[in-house]
């Protein structure tokens, strides 16, 4: 029986992942391919870590070693950084090599150059694993909404810092403590920065702008935000209010412009990401056909992401390469979140209520918090004029009841 024969560059929670998951599911692989897959060889940094890498494999620090073995043809990257990720990809499909990668930093920047010279040399790359863990997001955008006109695409794509917001809301845990648990659970990034600022989720996003629009934003413009102003008072305040804050990536088109934000905000009992809790990530997209569908998994952590490197393995043997451009016809009529439509926010910090008639003040949950429905400009201008005002724009409707049979209850 023939043998497909793959690299893995990378053995942290990814790359080792991948690793088992071949071992673990050799026979549906062979079964599904018809030919048996076996890991030649293994790129590492630190030859000083114990690793459970079997004899026959190939463990080097040295990626030349790797280009050099005499059958090569799917290379997995689960490393870190934008290089020399990006050159050992290159490097890889210049060889023939079909490639997988789960790094959305480097395929943020350098997805549509690998797309590109993998159409010339007819090979695949898969970045399932790129966007949203173990969630088959990329390839449902990519094979089967391909008639659908997306008009937008909303989710929770950072687990770390989902799992963060959980915990401090149910456990009281403080913020500190949560990430250092997203560590341990090998969800967090090598540098967390990028999850709890919102730089990985803002990759994902422009990852998922170019699948479902054909195009990204100017990255400079998109607004992104972390979830480290979100403190246990806010959380409190929210959920006073029936809310949760999630992390939450946007993107829409507005006068035939693309517009993403990245940030956090607060959504009600009806939302669908009201229940998406912990390190689950939720990607909710709406289209002119289907409507609106939301998908739900795990974001991050070892097996999920080997569930969607393994898809994208076999994705990337039995088709013949479909890099083609990711275009997309666009509903450029569709108009979200014009600067001056009235939307529905927490406001929280509020020295004194200005009075300005076009702001609706819906309810006062404790003195300086108000959820209020007025334009994202007015709000804007009320942060400038109050110095440690903090808002939240709320999806969907707010349920001012929720409030009414919280104090019912309470008597
Ligand atoms: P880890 O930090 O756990 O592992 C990184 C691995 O890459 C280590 O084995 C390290 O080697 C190796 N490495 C780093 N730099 C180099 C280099 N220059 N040359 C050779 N090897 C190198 O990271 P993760 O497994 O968590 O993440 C890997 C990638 O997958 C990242 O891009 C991440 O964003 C992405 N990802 C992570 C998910 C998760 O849940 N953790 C989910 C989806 C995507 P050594 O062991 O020797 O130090
Ligand atoms: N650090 C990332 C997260 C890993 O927490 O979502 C999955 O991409």
């Amino acid at each position: 029986m023939s043998v497909i024969k793959v690299a893995i560059l990378g053995f942290g929670t990814v790359g080792e992942g991948v690793y088992r998951t071949i071992q673990s599911h050799s026979e549906e692989l062979t079964a599904t391919l018809g030919k048996k897959v076996e890991v030649a060889a293994v790129l590492i940094r630190n030859t000083q870590k114990k690793r459970n890498i079997s004899e026959n494999v190939l463990v080097t620090t040295e990626f030349a070693d790797i280009l050099n073995l005499e059958q090569l043809d799917v290379v997995v990257e689960a490393i870190v950084d934008k290089e020399p990720t990006f050159t050992f990809l290159k490097s890889s499909i210049e060889r023939g090599c079909h490639i997988i990668t789960a790094n959305k930093e480097m395929f943020a920047h350098h997805g549509k150059e690998l797309l590109e010279l993998a159409e010339e040399k007819n090979v695949s790359v898969g970045f399932e694993a790129t966007v949203a863990g173990g969630i088959p997001v990329i390839q449902t955008l990519r094979q089967l909404l391909n008639i659908n006109r997306v008009k937008q695409v909303q989710g929770i794509l950072n687990g770390t810092s989902n799992f963060i917001l959980t915990e401090m809301r149910e456990k009281k845990q403080s913020f500190t403590q949560a990430l250092i648990l997203a560590q341990e659970n090998g969800y967090a990034e090598t540098d967390p920065t990028n999850d709890v600022e919102g730089f990985d989720a803002f990759y994902k996003t422009m990852i998922l702008s170019r699948l479902a629009f054909g195009e990204e934003p100017n990255w400079q413009e998109v607004e992104r935000e972390g979830i480290t102003s979100i403190t246990s008072e806010l959380i409190e305040a929210a959920e006073n209010a029936g809310l949760r804050f999630k992390h939450i990536a946007s993107i829409t088109m507005l006068d035939g412009q693309i517009k993403a934000t990245v940030k956090p905000t607060l959504v009600g009992k009806e939302h669908p990401f009201y229940h998406v809790e912990g390190v689950q990530n939720a990607v909710n997209v709406q289209s002119d056909i289907v409507g609106e569908i939301t998908l739900q998994g795990p974001g991050a952590g070892m097996f999920p992401t080997a569930s969607a490197v393994i898809e994208d393995l076999v994705y990337v043997c039995q088709n013949p390469p479909v890099n083609r451009n990711l275009t997309r016809s666009l509903d450029v009529t569709t108009e979200f979140n014009k600067n001056d439509k009235q939307e529905t926010w927490l406001v929280h910090g509020l020295i004194h209520k200005p009075i300005t008639p076009s702001i609706t003040w819906i309810e006062e949950m404790e003195e300086g918090t108000y959820v209020i429905s007025a334009s994202s400009k007015e709000v804007i201008q009320l942060a400038k004029q109050q110095k440690n005002l903090v808002y939240f724009p709320i999806l969907g409707e707010y349920e001012r009841v929720n409030r009414v049979k919280a104090a019912l209850k309470a008597l």
